[in-house]
């Protein structure tokens, strides 16, 4: 509100008053979070990004990136300055055309003053210049930019974005993608979405991707490296693009007989989730010795580890099941996470039963029988495992064990209901745990609060009872482990960073 006392005789400039921005005192600097209690300054306040031009340039054998990021935002609020979070070097900064002075703050901040302060609701272009060896930077004492013998590579969450891009790194603030990176000749850049085009220019190739659909920052991705590329089509039409580095050794051929069959398991997840969110789809395995896997959107990021003890089927229907649970449905805060693993477990579940490797049912009786009450995996609430847990184990399991529970209070017809609609439903958005719990009661017509609580908040192993009355347990208490279980339990190979 911009409350003015106009005395007497100014009446007739009042009008004039009006019509110019309120005064500098009015704009307040946006905030250096988005406001989620795991991690206070990931993400920012005051603005809302719809798009980010990345046009970069990486020399793998020095590690140096450069780059000009152009964003495009609009104003949430009154600013006087926001900032961006961000790790490399800056060297010049404009908003709306005009020069602004930049600073650093905090662990990844960087503080954005624009010339002119910037009203609410307006759009803003922000263009960032930087450089810098992205290797060499860290926050909180770690880094997620991943060297590689003949590359790099940039996926990681919950956070990844600041050692290659500046943004607002949050999953709520999602936003379409062109990601332009030039390279030495021989050596391929990989990003999300299609492979618009590529030309070639005194020793350097440039590779330029399109993701068009809303994307959040971690899962954006970036690969450098000499990779072999396939390409295929789902049943549906939509373009299949897999890279392989030409280092794999003796885990090529696992790798590929796995993730070769992603159009084959988009086709079948299709019929659990509805029609496959993407215009892209496939994965990369570099030659990294990270060992997890990770859903960036329509490309796929897999370790060569995954793939260690031959074709793993597995991990890439995890994976595959996150670009409806996750990634077309982001969460709003990092606590939503079971959204994301509890149903990209399940979905490994679905597909062990399918393989004929143990039904989910058998799953569900092995994770209950195989903790007990003692054991602090119970301790970990699904629901809102603190920022400590949010990869354990337990948010998987358990979290798969409480979808068997809603699945058996429920019935499959109303099961499988909600597990179809609920893409549908957020569609491109954001949803939160409680937003699940409200959907799930839309559409089968029972209160779920009691049964929620039990599996996802209660901080204890749910009493045979409770087991009991969720039908999950109801096998013997010694159940055999089913023939998919290692391979399921290596998805979430969760090294620190
Ligand atoms: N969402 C990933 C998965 O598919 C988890 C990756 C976590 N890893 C990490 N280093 N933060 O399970
Ligand atoms: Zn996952």
């Amino acid at each position: 509100m911009h409350r003015r006392l106009i005395a007497p005789g100014a009446l007739a400039a009042a009008s004039l008053l009006l019509a110019i921005p309120a005064s500098a005192a009015d704009y307040q600097p946006g905030a250096p979070g988005i406001g989620d209690p795991y991690y206070p300054y990931y993400g920012n306040g005051g603005y809302d990004v719809s798009h980010y031009d990345l046009r970069l340039k990486y020399q793998p054998q020095s590690d140096e990136l450069e780059g000009t990021a152009t964003i495009l935002a609009r104003t949430t609020r009154d600013l006087s300055r926001f900032d961006l979070d961000f790790l490399l070097d800056v060297s010049e900064v404009r908003v709306n055309g005009a020069k602004a002075t930049f600073a650093t703050s905090g662990q990844h901040e960087l503080v954005v003053t624009p010339a002119t302060p910037l009203p609410k609701d307006t759009p803003v272009t922000v263009v960032v210049r930087y450089s810098g060896v992205p290797s060499t930077k860290s926050a909180y004492g770690f880094t997620t930019w991943h060297r590689t013998p003949d590359g790099a590579i940039a996926a990681d969450e919950p956070e990844a974005a600041w050692w290659w891009f500046p943004s607002n790194d949050h999953p709520l603030d999602k936003a379409t993608y062109d990601v332009s990176v030039a390279v030495p000749d021989g050596t391929q850049a990989i990003s999300n979405g299609r492979l618009q085009s590529t030309s070639s220019k005194l020793g350097w190739t440039r590779y330029n991707w399109r993701s068009g659909k809303p994307q959040a920052t971690y899962l954006t991705t970036l690969a450098i490296g000499k990779f072999d590329i396939t390409t295929g089509t789902t049943s549906a039409g939509v373009p299949v693009v897999n890279a392989y580095s030409k280092d794999l050794g003796d885990n090529d051929g696992a790798a590929r007989a796995s993730v070769e069959r992603t159009g084959e398991l988009v086709d079948w997840l299709t019929g659990y989730f509805g029609p496959y969110p993407f215009d892209s789809v496939g994965g990369y395995v570099p030659n990294t010795t990270t060992g997890y896997a990770l859903e960036t959107q329509t490309r796929i990021y897999y370790s060569p580890k995954q793939f260690a003890n031959g074709s793993n089927t597995s991990v890439v229907v995890h994976e595959l099941a996150h670009q409806w649970y996750g990634d077309d449905v982001s969460l709003k805060g990092w606590k939503d996470i079971w959204i994301n693993e509890g149903f990209a477990r399940y979905a490994q579940w679905l597909w062990s039963e399918h393989e004929g490797e143990g039904t989910a049912q058998e799953l569900a009786d092995y994770v209950y029988a195989s903790h007990p009450a003692d054991d602090a995996f119970w301790t970990v609430r699904p629901g809102d495992p603190g920022p400590d847990n949010q990869f354990d184990t337990a948010v998987y399991d358990r979290g798969a064990l409480a979808v068997q529970a809603l699945r058996n209070e429920v019935g499959d017809e109303a099961f499988f209901a909600i597990l179809k609609g609920w893409p549908k439903e957020h569609a491109y958005g954001n949803a939160s745990v409680s937003d699940f719990q409200a959907y799930a009661e839309k559409v089968s017509g029972k209160p779920l609060a009691s049964l929620f609580g039990t599996w996802l908040f209660q901080p204890s192993k749910p009493a045979a009872s409770a087991a009991r009355t969720a039908a999950v347990a109801r096998a013997s208490a010694a159940p055999a482990r089913p023939r998919s279980w290692t391979k399921i339990a290596a998805t979430n190979d969760v090294h620190g960073h």
